[in-house]
């Protein structure tokens, strides 16, 4: 059941067709748009959560006549519209896909693994995909408006929603849903999915399970977050994960996980608690592991102080190849009043290992197992165990002795 607030007066969609939906097939004609209004004032009219049985109620108020299967159709096209992603929910019934991306009315996009695809769903007009938008954000406590025009929002169901309304998006409002897995991925699933090879595996394995600091890498929806969720599921269990984020979305599979997730302001900036923030609250609150969720500002500055303090953690960093992580952190480091130098330290210092991902059209791969170090003055990503480009093969690189000699030493500090 879903119970998304009530906010806006969406305009009804319910007229797009129901592609998917078995019980609903042969029955969404009955659906009209004037029954949707009437149903919908009726389900509006009583505050509280939106549930099937109270649409299916109004339903019989309406006094129409729609037999069992009407009346489903009728619930699950009203349910979708006021609660859940509307009239894209019908695409998340195919657990493939990842990415929902709205254009504009008619142009919907979809990514279920190879690459992105036209959706076979329409909205009636701009303001329809204004309506849904504007809600989205206003169930995650968010709010969409000329003072706010783009939001990145978690909401409930596991959905990640970015919205640019216009004129900040050149065209009409955007909207851009990540749908997150309810269960992150174990090591065996991405090995079957190709993700990983047994190789990298055990190396994963290693890193994971003892205290190497680690940095998952990776252009846009390559599968950082993912993977870091699983990899932080093989934390032992006698300890503390402590997640910072800036929209919550890992989900690791262990028994004590505990989240922090930033606050943006108001239009004036009051009331915001930033990630840097964040992540000093969180070394109050005795973690075994700190987790920065993604690390894009100037938090890195107070991640990388705890990690080379004696903190165990973790992160993801957004970078085209494993070698521009290290041209990524100086750039973060700066962003954070860290010269090159300062930040080529702490970085080789505190992070032990990278795991880049990529994904070149096709499935996500984890592509290099690199060490950090510093050169001459200057941090670099020493490759250490590389997938070969279009194959399952790996091999090590001149960085596999710094990665191999981290995770003993981290193991036997451990043990
Ligand atoms: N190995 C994988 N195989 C199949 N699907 C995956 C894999 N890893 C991630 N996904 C799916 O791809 C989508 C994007 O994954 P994820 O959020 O982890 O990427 P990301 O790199 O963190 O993205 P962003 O750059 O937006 O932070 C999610 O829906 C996730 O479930
Ligand atoms: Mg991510």
């Amino acid at each position: 059941m879903n119970t998304l607030p009530l906010v806006g007066t969406a305009p009804l969609v319910g007229t797009a067709p129901l592609v998917g939906t078995a019980p609903l097939v042969g029955a969404a004609h009955l659906v009209d748009a004037e029954l949707l209004d009437d149903v919908r004032e009726r389900v509006l009219a009583v505050p509280g959560p939106v549930t099937p049985a109270r649409i299916a109620a109004a339903v019989h108020e309406s006094g129409r006549l729609l037999g069992t299967a009407g009346t489903l159709a009728a619930v699950e096209l009203i349910s979708a519209e006021l609660s859940g992603l509307g009239p894209l929910q019908k695409l998340v019934k195919d657990p493939r896909v990842t990415d929902i991306l709205v254009n504009g009315p008619g142009e919907v996009w979809l990514d279920r693994g190879d690459g992105l695809e036209p959706a076979p769903v329409s909205f009636p007009s701009e303001e329809a995909v204004r309506a849904l938008a504007v809600r989205l954000v206003a169930s995650g406590d968010r709010r969409l408006d000329d003072s706010s025009p783009c939001v990145d929002v978690r909401v409930a169901g596991g959905y990640r929603v970015h919205a640019v309304l216009p004129p900040i998006s050149t065209g009409t409002t955007l909207l851009s849903v990540r749908i997150r897995r309810h269960q992150a991925f174990d090591l065996t699933e991405l090995e079957h999915a190709g993700t990983i090879l047994p190789e990298q595996r055990s190396v994963l394995e290693s890193i994971a399970t003892g205290r190497v600091n680690y940095l998952v890498s990776g252009a846009t929806g390559s599968g950082k977050t993912s993977l870091l969720s699983t990899l932080l599921g093989l934390a032992p269990s006698t300890e503390r994960i402590v997640l910072v984020e800036d929209a919550s979305e890992l989900n690791p599979a262990h028994p004590h996980v505990v989240g922090l997730e930033a606050r943006h302001g108001n239009v004036e900036g009051s009331g915001k608690v930033d990630l840097a923030e964040l992540v000093r609250q969180a070394l109050r609150m005795r973690p075994d592991r700190l987790v920065v969720g993604e690390c894009r500002g100037a938090e890195v500055r107070e991640l990388l102080a705890a990690l080379n303090t004696g903190h165990s953690g973790a992160g993801t960093v957004h970078a085209n190849s494993a070698e521009a992580v290290a041209a990524r952190l100086i750039a973060l480091g700066a962003l954070a009043g860290l010269s090159p130098e300062a930040m080529t330290l702490q970085a080789a210092n505190a992070v032990g290992a990278v795991l880049h991902l990529e994904r070149r059209g096709g499935p996500r791969r984890l592509a290099t197992v690199a060490a950090l170090a510093e050169k001459a003055g200057r941090l670099v990503v020493a490759p250490a165990l590389v997938r070969l480009p279009g194959s399952d093969a790996v091999r090590k690189g001149p960085g596999w002795d710094a990665l191999s000699a981290r995770i003993s030493e981290e193991s036997e500090a451990t043990a």
